[in-house]
């Protein structure tokens, strides 16, 4: 079964067209790295696979359903804003308990606070369950989120720029996780990002998008100079794939 199925997909905002004629699919357990530049339309991209946004023309299913008719357990999403404000009087367990519920819960439950501490665990930030969300760092708030994005186990996960603010080490791990969650649980991970290292590194394809669908496939392939430079235009930095390869075995 494919995890998304999009064809012919155009959406306008306002007088732009912020997406234009994109067909893809992505298959089951596949981790899909998206790339583009500023404006390009990825969080519009995953805006219309979460049935946020409606296509102005084409077709979309995720998980073989039309987006508003899938289980919401079924996706997990870190979004790119976010908005929360920091004051909010609340721990991080109840954060990644949004997550379970979808709302703030008042009283919680011992199951609550289990499936809470277990994606927390996951994500290396079990030490922080108990820290008030003002109290938490940027990179450490990002470790929450996604243990939210974890907490019902879902099938397809879509991550916009998940890993702003992590540390250098906690990438590695962020990334090591991931693909661990990935593998044990045959998930899709669609990820925005705009370190061209992680996508050719870590992704099994990549997408370049910037509004049209320029390149789509395994990252030397998609992430060929001709695909960067119609993506970013001209004054694209030189490193491509090739580069980027050279400079890690150095
Ligand atoms: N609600 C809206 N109304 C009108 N235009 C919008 C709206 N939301 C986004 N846009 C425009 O649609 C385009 C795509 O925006 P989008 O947020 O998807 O880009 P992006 O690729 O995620 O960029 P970034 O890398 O900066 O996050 C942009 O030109 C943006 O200004
Ligand atoms: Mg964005």
């Amino acid at each position: 079964m494919h995890a998304v199925h999009v064809h012919q997909l155009s959406l306008f905002l306002g007088e732009s067209e912020a997406l234009a004629d994109i067909s893809c699919c992505i298959q089951e357990g596949e981790f899909v790295a998206v790339l583009g530049p500023n404006g390009a339309g990825k969080s519009t991209f995953l805006k219309v696979l979460l049935g946020l946004l409606e296509p102005s023309r084409g077709s979309v299913r995720v998980l073989d359903r039309p987006p508003r008719q899938v289980e919401p357990q079924w996706i997990g999403y870190v979004p790119q804003a976010k908005t929360l404000d920091r004051g909010f009087p609340a721990i991080a367990t109840e954060l990644v308990v949004t997550g379970l519920h979808r709302s703030w819960v008042r009283r919680l439950r011992d199951s609550d606070r289990e499936a809470a501490l277990a994606a927390l665990t996951l994500v290396g930030a079990a030490h922080l369950a108990e820290r008030p969300l003002g109290s938490l760092s940027g990179g450490e708030l990002q470790r929450i989120y996604l243990a939210r994005a974890l907490a019902r186990k879902p099938r397809l996960i879509l991550l916009d720029e998940p890993a702003t603010g992590i540390d250098a080490v906690g990438e590695t791990d962020f990334y090591r996780l991931l693909d661990h969650y990935r593998l044990a649980n045959k998930a899709t991970i669609l990820m925005v990002t705009h370190d061209w290292e992680v996508a050719s590194h870590h992704a099994c394809r990549v997408m370049v998008l910037n509004h049209r669908l320029i390149g789509f496939g395994e990252p030397g392939e998609a992430m060929c100079e001709e695909c960067l430079r119609n993506a970013y235009g001209p004054n694209k930095p030189s490193a491509g794939i090739a580069d980027l390869r050279e400079r890690r075995r150095a």
